[in-house]
C-alpha cells in the first residue's frame, strides 16, 4: 500500500474533524431541541451493522467480486482464528469504553466527566510510546498537554452550560445515591480502554500488508454481535415495551450514517496516520461544534472557549506545524509500505 503524503493526512484530519462536529451539534439537536427518544444502544447497535456492510462492499470492491471476496474472508477469518480472535480484544475494549461512559455518567457529574474523559489524550501518547515504540520530542509532549488542557477546558465549561446560555444546574448536581469514587474508576478505565484499543489497532494494522478492510471485518465480526447483545440485555424491557426502533426518524437515521462514516474514517486515519493526530481532529471537532452551536443554537461562549481553544490551536501548531521535520520522518518510518 502506498504512502499517503502530508496534505491528503491533512485532508483526512480535516474531514474527520469536521465530521465529528457535525455529529455533535446533532447530537445536541436530538437531545435537546428535537428531544428525540430513541434508545442509544439500539444506535450503537445499527452503527456497528452499518460499518459491517460497508466494510463487505468495499472487500466485494477490492477483491473483484463475490467470489473473491468469500475467498479473501475464508483465508484471513475462518482459516485465521487466531489471527481474527485478536481483534475481538479492541472491540471488546470499545464496549467497555461505551459502557464505563454511561456508568460513569450516573456517578458523577457531567463537566467532571467530560474532563477525564480527556485524559485518553495523554494516556494515547505514553501508550505509542510504550506500545509502538514512537518517541515524541519535548515539543510534542507540551502540545498533548496543550490539548488535554484545552479540550478539557472547553469540555467543562460547555457541559455546565445549557445551549441556551443558562447555567444547567442538572448538569453539576450530584445525588444521593451516586458513588464518586465509582464514576471515578469507570471514566478512567473507560479512557484508558479506548487508549489502548486505538494504539493496539494501529500497532495491528501497521504490522502487515493484510488489507485495512479486512481487518475491520474481523473487528466488527465481533462488535455487531456484542453491541446487540448489549442493547437486548441493558434495554429489554424499553426494546419489549416500544420497539427496536422506537424513536427513529430521519435524524437518527443521519446520527447512525455519520457516527458509522467517523467510526470507519478513524480506521483509515490510523492506517495513514496515527493515534495522537487523530486526537487532534477531536480536539478540532469540539471546538469547531461548539463555534457552531454559538450561531446556530445561541450557545453560550465564554472566557473559557476562548482560552481553551487557543490551547488546543497552539498544541496543533506546536506538533504539526513546528515538528513537520520529525512528523514526516516520524510517518514515513511508521508508514505501511
Ligand atoms: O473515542 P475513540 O477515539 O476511542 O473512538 C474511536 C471510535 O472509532 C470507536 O467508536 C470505534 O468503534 C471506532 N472505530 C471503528 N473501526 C476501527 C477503529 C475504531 O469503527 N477500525
Amino acid at each position: 500500500m502506498a504512502t499517503t503524503t502530508l496534505p491528503k493526512k491533512l485532508v483526512l484530519l480535516a474531514v474527520l474533524s469536521l465530521t465529528g462536529s457535525v455529529y455533535a451539534v446533532l447530537v445536541r439537536y436530538s437531545k435537546v431541541t428535537a428531544k428525540l427518544t430513541y434508545v442509544s444502544s439500539t444506535v450503537v447497535a445499527m452503527q456497528e451493522l452499518l460499518k459491517m456492510v460497508v466494510t463487505i462492499f468495499v472487500l466485494l470492491v477490492e477483491s473483484g467480486g463475490p467470489t473473491s471476496t468469500i475467498n479473501v474472508l475464508n483465508h484471513h477469518v475462518i482459516r485465521a482464528p487466531l489471527d481474527t480472535s485478536k481483534l475481538a480484544i479492541p472491540s471488546c475494549l470499545y464496549a467497555v469504553q461505551n459502557n464505563m461512559f454511561f456508568l460513569s455518567l450516573s456517578n458523577m457529574d457531567a463537566p467532571t466527566q467530560q474532563v477525564l474523559l480527556q485524559l485518553k489524550i495523554p494516556f494515547t501518547a505514553v501508550l505509542c510510546v510504550i506500545l509502538l515504540g514512537r518517541s515524541l520530542s519535548m515539543q510534542q509532549w507540551l502540545a498533548v498537554l496543550l490539548m488535554f488542557f484545552g479540550t478539557g477546558l472547553i469540555e467543562y465549561y460547555s457541559t455546565t452550560n445549557t445551549m441556551f446560555g443558562h447555567k444547567d444546574k442538572r448538569a453539576v448536581q450530584t445525588g444521593s445515591n451516586e458513588n464518586f469514587f465509582l464514576g471515578l474508576f469507570a471514566v478512567v478505565l473507560g479512557s484508558l480502554c479506548s487508549a489502548i484499543a486505538g494504539v493496539y489497532f494501529e500497532k495491528i494494522i501497521k504490522s502487515n500488508e493484510t488489507s485495512l478492510w479486512v481487518r475491520n471485518f474481523q473487528m466488527y465480526i465481533w462488535s455487531v454481535p456484542m453491541s446487540f447483545l448489549g442493547a437486548f440485555v441493558n434495554d429489554s424491557h424499553k426494546i419489549q415495551e416500544n420497539g427496536f426502533f422506537s424513536g427513529y426518524n430521519s435524524l437518527v437515521w443521519i446520527l447512525i450514517l455519520l457516527s458509522a462514516f467517523s467510526g470507519l474514517l478513524i480506521s483509515i486515519v490510523l492506517l495513514y496516520s496515527n493515534n495522537i493526530t487523530k486526537c487532534f481532529a477531536a480536539s478540532l471537532s469540539i471546538v469547531i461544534s461548539t463555534v457552531v452551536s454559538y450561531y446556530l443554537f445561541n450557545y453560550h461562549i465564554g472566557w473559557y472557549f476562548i482560552i481553551g481553544s487557543t490551547l488546543v490551536c497552539c498544541s496543533i501548531f506546536l506538533y504539526v506545524i513546528k515538528c513537520q521535520p520529525s512528523l514526516k520522518k516520524m510517518e514515513t518510518e511508521h508508514s505501511p509500505a
